[in-house]
């Protein structure tokens, strides 16, 4: 198949973005696989900057702008875009670094914040909204899409909704005072109920799911566990 692919560029943060295209004949890979194959041929002289780990879908690191939706490289295939054409662009929400890097540190500093552990041993039965939410990768897509989330801000969106629930239905008496304190004051009160964040997660984590337990924990006091 031929692709044309249209990648926002830029050497650092103060430099203007332009956009390169390439034309790419290949066989039916991922976004993460053809980013591969230009940096190691047409590209190898100024490759295109961009993270990865896993290229299983497992880490989070290569979440990018695919034609203007926020998706892991690893897990777009080629073949989803029959007009052939595939633009690329780094997160907005967070501060370009380079290319297709964005330094994603504020959405760690706001787990810290959150104070998104326990200090009591807990267990994970592997079931429920605890199992659920655990398979969050912090790869911030949801924060791309969510009207409310800005950085810097109080409300850390569902980029620590998915810990919080987490700890919330495992946590005992003291961290779960602590939790729901912290979870109604960066995540109840800001969030806007909008629900844009329902489909867009790569982990496939139901967020309304996960919303709708936790406010039953942490505001309405009443189920747990579930
Ligand atoms: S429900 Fe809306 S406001 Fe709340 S975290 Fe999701 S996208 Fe953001
Ligand atoms: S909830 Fe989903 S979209 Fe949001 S950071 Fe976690 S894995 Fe990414
Ligand atoms: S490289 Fe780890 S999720 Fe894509």
């Amino acid at each position: 198949m031929t692709i044309t692919f249209e990648i926002q560029r830029r050497k650092s943060a103060q430099d203007r973005p332009y956009i390169q295209r390439i034309t790419l004949e290949t066989e039916d890979t991922t976004v993460a696989e053809a980013l591969d194959i230009m940096n190691d041929g047409e590209l190898a002289d100024d490759p295109i900057q961009w993270e990865c780990s896993c290229k299983q879908k497992k880490c989070g690191a290569c979440a990018m702008l695919i034609n203007g939706k926020p998706r892991l490289a690893c897990d777009a295939r080629l073949s989803e875009f029959p007009k052939g054409v595939v633009e690329l662009a780094p997160l907005k929400k967070f501060p370009t670094v380079c290319d297709l890097v964005v330094d994603r540190s504020m959405m760690y500093d706001d787990l810290k914040t959150l104070g998104a552990w326990l200090e009591d041993e807990a267990v994970c039965n592997g079931t429920g909204i605890a199992y659920d939410a655990s398979r969050c990768l912090q790869c911030g897509c949801c924060l791309e899409v969510c009207p409310n989330f800005y950085a810097g801000g109080e409300f850390f969106g569902a980029a620590a909704l998915a810990p919080a629930s987490r700890l919330i239905s495992e946590a005992d008496k003291t961290d779960g005072k602590r939790l729901q304190t912290a979870y109604n004051e960066h995540f109840y009160n800001g969030c806007g109920k909008s629900l844009s964040c329902k489909n867009i997660c790569p982990a496939g984590i139901d967020t309304e799911r996960l919303l709708v337990r936790s406010n039953a924990v942490a505001v309405w006091k009443r189920e747990k566990r579930k």
